[in-house]
């Protein structure tokens, strides 16, 4: 496939990418999820039922992303935006801040990060690295009514709008390291194909879905460098095969 060197980008990743890094996915085997009930620590009623229970969950969740390094994806995926001509957009639904120490800039965290919390009385939010519990008061108002800033089965993602405005735009779509299996985030390859951008999935396994024009499958630490140089190739030329 031939994508013009000044096509929008738009990049999706999941927990996948930062597997490599040592954190856990959320599905199969060994995944959170198969530990947590996700309706006691990723919803809002989970929250109001046992507030002390979500914020150890996410207290946990946030040591171990202050502990991880970025891998060799995350740097491809910072070094493919400092190379690419035309308007570029990475989305991630991971709540690390792997991309930013990886040096990622022009980054959405749709799902919400460990580093922010939000108050529940003022509706403020707070950078945020120690931590939280239900008697900490926030910053700005002083109430105890802290909740780890996520976004929790039931709630909508954040900046739903500036993402769709640049699906709507793409050129060229990828998804890295995500089942696709959570919505809005899992209908935006249906989105940006129907817009008539090329589609390319990266993942440890081919989901084979037929959405995806292109399949790379393996270790997206190991697959995604060689990925992002051929990408960038040919940019001299007419356009970068892929
Ligand atoms: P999942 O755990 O659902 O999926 C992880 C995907 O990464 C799977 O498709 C794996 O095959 C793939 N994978 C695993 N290791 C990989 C590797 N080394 N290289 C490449 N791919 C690899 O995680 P997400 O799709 O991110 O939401 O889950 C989506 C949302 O569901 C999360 O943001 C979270 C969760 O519930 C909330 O908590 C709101």
């Amino acid at each position: 496939m031939k994508i013009p060197k000044t096509a929008p980008l738009i990049v999706l990743t999941g927990a996948g990418i930062s597997a490599g890094s040592g954190l856990a996915t959320f599905r199969g085997s060994g995944g959170l999820w198969a530990g947590y009930d996700i309706n006691e620590v990723a919803t809002p009623e989970g929250f109001q039922r046992d507030p002390e229970l979500v914020h150890d969950f996410y207290n946990m969740r946030r040591h171990e992303s202050a502990a991880a390094l970025p891998n060799a994806a995350h740097r491809a995926l910072a070094a493919l935006e400092d190379a690419w001509e035309g308007p570029f957009l990475l989305v991630t639904q991971n709540v690390d801040d792997l991309h930013e120490k990886a040096g990622s800039r022009r980054l959405i965290h749709m799902h919400g990060r460990l580093n922010s919390v939000l108050c529940t009385a003022c509706g403020k939010r707070s950078e945020w690295h120690e931590d939280t519990g239900s008697q900490i008061p926030c910053p700005h108002c002083g109430q105890p009514a802290l909740r780890p800033d996520i976004v929790w089965f039931g709630e909508m993602p954040y900046h739903m709008e500036e993402i769709g405005a640049a699906l709507e735009n793409a050129g060229l779509f990828l998804s890295i390291g995500t089942s696709g299996t959570v919505y809005p985030a899992a209908g935006f390859v249906a989105y940006a194909k129907e817009q008539g951008a090329e589609t390319v999935e990266i993942n440890l396994e081919n989901t084979h879905n037929p959405l995806f024009d292109r399949h790379v499958s393996g270790d997206a630490a190991a697959t995604l460098p060689a990925f992002v140089e051929s990408l960038l190739r040919s940019r001299s030329g007419n356009g970068s095969s892929i």
